[in-house]
């Protein structure tokens, strides 16, 4: 007998969950790949040899230290973790969202954010099972505190997500207006500082204000995407909540070592961070003497912009045909239509972007 799978999938997955796509990953083929967020540069040569070596002293047989505690230390001082905060590992920042949003749970619940932000904020807490509340950035995709004092007082979210800078649109939000939403908030909040490496602020120091805030980092942006590696910081009581959620050995022994060693020549990464930084501003510059298009400020290690009315899917294909791959956020619509965002890569990269940009307008 042959079973009906429409059936048994309408039957046994819910509404929700059937509802969703999948996160959309496009194949990049042999393009210039300006669509997420990678630091463009690869290893000198005698350095990745040191990391292979190292790896040949990994004992692959053995689970990973469940802890990760020679990671974690490192890690403590690379990203300046005040010393009475606790720190979680998760297999990319991502992970750490998804175990943070399932640790506070609960039927009616609310997960609140503003947007656009990142979408991943929404897709895990539809999937968990909660209520999304998205509020409209302004249009300048500054932060209105206002309207989000509101929505706290008419939500009660469980947590509030505020990515520092926010990605797609790149800008810092006021800190200001981040404390008063702290300050406001009844349940978590966790600022996302996945692209602190470019950003002229941080609220890590600040943790030790409130008991209630979370900062999460990731070492993806830094030129570490490969590995699946994310952080959490914050008061150990809530982190030890939270922990309850990880599945054993989320870290495996290959991407402890191999970001142990990072870390221990984290200099390389930190010249090539500040080189994007330096090209962020040339591009930025660069993207704004061109015609007909807004740019919007960044400090993270993506450019934001807005092309003419209906313009943004031709100009996306048109870069694609030319070999280019960026991010079209058009199709999400509303305050993203006739977006397009592109990541700041190698200098030679930037410039192929902007010759077929300049080509196409
Ligand atoms: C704001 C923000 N947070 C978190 C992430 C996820 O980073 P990862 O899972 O690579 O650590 C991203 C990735 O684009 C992001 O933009």
């Amino acid at each position: 007998m042959t079973r009906d799978i429409e059936q048994d999938i309408e039957h046994w997955v819910r509404p929700e969950i059937r509802a969703l796509s999948a996160y959309h990953v496009p194949d990049p083929g042999d393009c210039i790949k300006l669509d997420a967020m990678e630091n463009p540069y690869r290893w000198p040569g005698e350095l990745v040899n040191a990391w292979l070596e190292r790896l040949r002293g990994v004992s692959i047989n053995r689970y990973p230290d469940p802890g990760a505690r020679r990671l974690q230390s490192a890690l403590r001082i690379a990203m300046e973790v005040p010393d009475a905060m606790s720190v979680l590992l998760g297999n990319g920042s991502d992970e750490l969202i998804q175990m943070i949003v399932q640790t506070l749970a609960a039927p009616g619940r609310v997960i609140l954010a503003p947007e656009p932000t990142f979408v991943m904020y929404r897709l895990i807490a539809q999937v968990v099972g909660l209520r999304f509340v998205g509020v409209p950035l302004r249009e300048d995709f500054a932060l209105d505190p206002e309207t989000m004092l509101e929505a706290i007082e008419l939500h009660q979210p469980a947590v509030i997500f505020l990515a520092y800078p926010n990605n797609p649109t790149g800008n810092l939000f006021d800190a200001a207006a981040l404390r008063r939403v702290i300050e406001a908030a009844p349940g978590l909040v966790v600022v996302d500082e996945a692209y602190a490496a470019f950003a002229s602020d941080s609220f890590m120091a600040r943790l030790t204000e409130y008991s209630n805030l979370l900062v999460l980092r990731t070492v993806s942006k830094m030129g570490l995407a490969g590995l699946r590696l994310g952080l959490l910081v914050g008061p150990q009581a809530w982190l030890a909540e939270i922990d309850k959620t990880r599945l054993p050995y989320n870290i495996g022994v290959l991407n402890q070592a191999s970001a142990e060693f990072a870390l221990e020549h984290r200099a390389v990464l930190e010249a090539q961070t500040a080189q994007i930084r330096s090209d962020r501003a040339a591009l930025l510059a660069a993207l704004r003497a061109l015609p007909m298009l807004q740019v919007y400020p960044s400090e993270a290690n993506f450019i934001l912009f807005r092309t003419a009315l209906g313009r943004a899917d031709a100009l996306f294909e048109g870069l694609r045909s030319r070999g280019i791959l960026i991010k079209n956020l058009s199709p999400a619509g509303g305050a993203l239509r006739d977006c397009l965002r592109v990541t700041v890569g190698a200098p030679e990269e930037n410039q192929a972007f902007l010759d077929a940009l300049r080509d196409l307008l």
